[in-house]
């Protein structure tokens, strides 16, 4: 089995936070026991681009319980939790190719060293898996039955793929699923974005200026929580419905030249690049903060950022100080990386349990319906995004009341009126 990971001897360390995470997955734990009795994943190879974070641990394992071969590698250098990658070589025997503060090289390599495993699924999370094998190795594709995407970014890449008329098998959007963005992106990074921004700075969030640029599913959970908090939220947005359910909600919108001007802390997520550039850095106070939790570090002009400052430097883990012509410090959390991910340990497990549930029913319904499906971006069928919030209020222990007959007709019919 190839691997290439930091230290085997973190194994038992990363174990038991494993399991730690199992016990929030409740529904992913459901699925796993069925997996393991009726095995529909036998004889697959899967290729799986993810955080390597205890969540996505539960998730190999669950793929490995339905009978495939799994191999992973990491979908961002900074997001490795290298004794969960060491817990899953040396106590799962999967074959992981993931190290923190990997350089882009070797970041390659590992996307690389999952496609030479050629995999007749992929899973990925920013669709980096998939560019590469659209880029240098299409051939491959002849032994692909199809894919996941977990995030945002990688559901806009694909979907221009298709566009171009180049996708070269289908795909499923498990991002798209009712029951994973309106949670993960909204719940999820909602709180553990504020969390990355704690753990790097451990400042009061209480009366600071906090801009969040891009009022998304992401956005609009980051937002509450900040506001939650004490902090003044200051939305930026493009698009006219977002900013205005922003300005309905009661945050104050301005545009990015204005909020740079009065800002503490600076949280981009809108899934663009350039949002942050050198003419709102040369705007901002000293001791501003900036953090981005979008899927790429392209959100905040970091080249920028290094030529217009006379010099840097790491002021604590997590935290690079720029020092401003002027005097100004800027400071920027993670390499401009994901922080929830980077600083803090990501989505809790409780909101991954629906991500990685829709992940391992997609991959289900890849295996059984495959020969039907075209090369396409496909959305998560209804059923399976419906049965995963039954299954999650289930465990949850809530209940819910159904329609009566009667209540069924009159919502399916049009003659009744006043
Ligand atoms: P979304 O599409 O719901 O929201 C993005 C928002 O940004 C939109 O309202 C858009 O109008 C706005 N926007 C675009 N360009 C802008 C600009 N220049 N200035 C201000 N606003 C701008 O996307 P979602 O689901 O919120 O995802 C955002 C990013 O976060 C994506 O890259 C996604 O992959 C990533 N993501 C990160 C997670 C994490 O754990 N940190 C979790 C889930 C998604």
């Amino acid at each position: 089995m190839d691997c290439d990971i930091k230290d085997r001897k973190l194994a038992s360390a990363g174990a038991k936070r494993i399991d730690w995470a199992k016990q929030q997955m409740p529904v992913l734990s459901r699925i796993a026991e069925r997996f393991a009795e009726e095995k529909p994943l036998h004889g697959l190879r899967i290729g799986a681009c993810l955080h390597v974070t205890t969540e996505t641990a539960n998730l190999m394992l669950t793929l490995k319980c339905g009978g495939a071969d799994v191999a992973l590698c990491a979908s961002n250098p900074l997001s490795t939790q290298d004794d969960v990658a060491a817990s899953l070589v040396v106590n799962d025997g999967i074959s992981v190719s993931a190290r923190k503060g990997e350089d882009r090289e070797t970041y390659y390599a590992h996307v690389n060293a999952v496609l030479e495993t050629q995999p007749h699924i992929t899973l990925d999370d920013g669709a980096d898996l998939v560019s590469v094998l659209h880029s240098g190795r299409r051939d491959q594709a002849a032994t692909l039955i199809g894919g996941t995407e977990e995030t945002t970014t990688g559901v806009i890449r694909l979907r221009s793929m298709e566009k171009e008329g180049i996708l070269a098998y289908p795909i499923i959007a498990v991002n798209d699923a009712q029951t994973k963005h309106l949670f993960d992106n909204r719940y999820g990074a909602g709180q553990s974005v504020i969390d990355g921004i704690l753990r790097a700075t451990n400042m009061l969030l209480a009366g600071t200026n906090f801009v969040l640029c891009g009022f998304g599913w992401c956005g609009r959970g980051i937002a509450a929580r900040a506001k939650g908090m004490g902090a003044n939220v200051i939305i930026t947005e493009v698009d006219p419905l977002r900013a205005l359910e922003a300005v309905m909600e009661g945050y104050r919108v301005l545009p990015m030249e204005e909020a740079a001007r009065i800002g503490n802390i600076f949280v981009t997520t809108t899934g663009n690049k350039d949002v942050i550039r050198s003419e709102h850095l040369g705007l901002m106070a000293d001791g501003a903060i900036l953090a981005n939790a979008g899927h790429f570090d392209v959100e905040i002009d970091i080249v920028a950022l290094r030529e217009i400052s006379v010099s840097r430097r790491q002021v604590r883990p997590y935290v690079e100080q720029y020092v401003m012509p002027d005097g100004r410090r800027l400071n920027l959390l993670a390499d401009g990386r994901l922080v929830n991910l980077s600083s803090a340990e990501g989505d809790p497990a409780s909101v991954m349990d629906l991500s990685f549930s829709n992940q391992a029913l997609s991959i289900e319904y890849i295996a059984k319906h495959h020969s039907d499906l075209e090369k396409r971006v496909y959305a998560v069928p209804d059923e399976i995004d419906r049965e995963i919030a039954r299954l999650k209020l289930t465990v949850m222990g809530v209940h819910i009341d159904a329609l009566t007959d009667e209540q069924e007709e009159y919502l399916s019919s049009w003659q009744a009126g006043t």
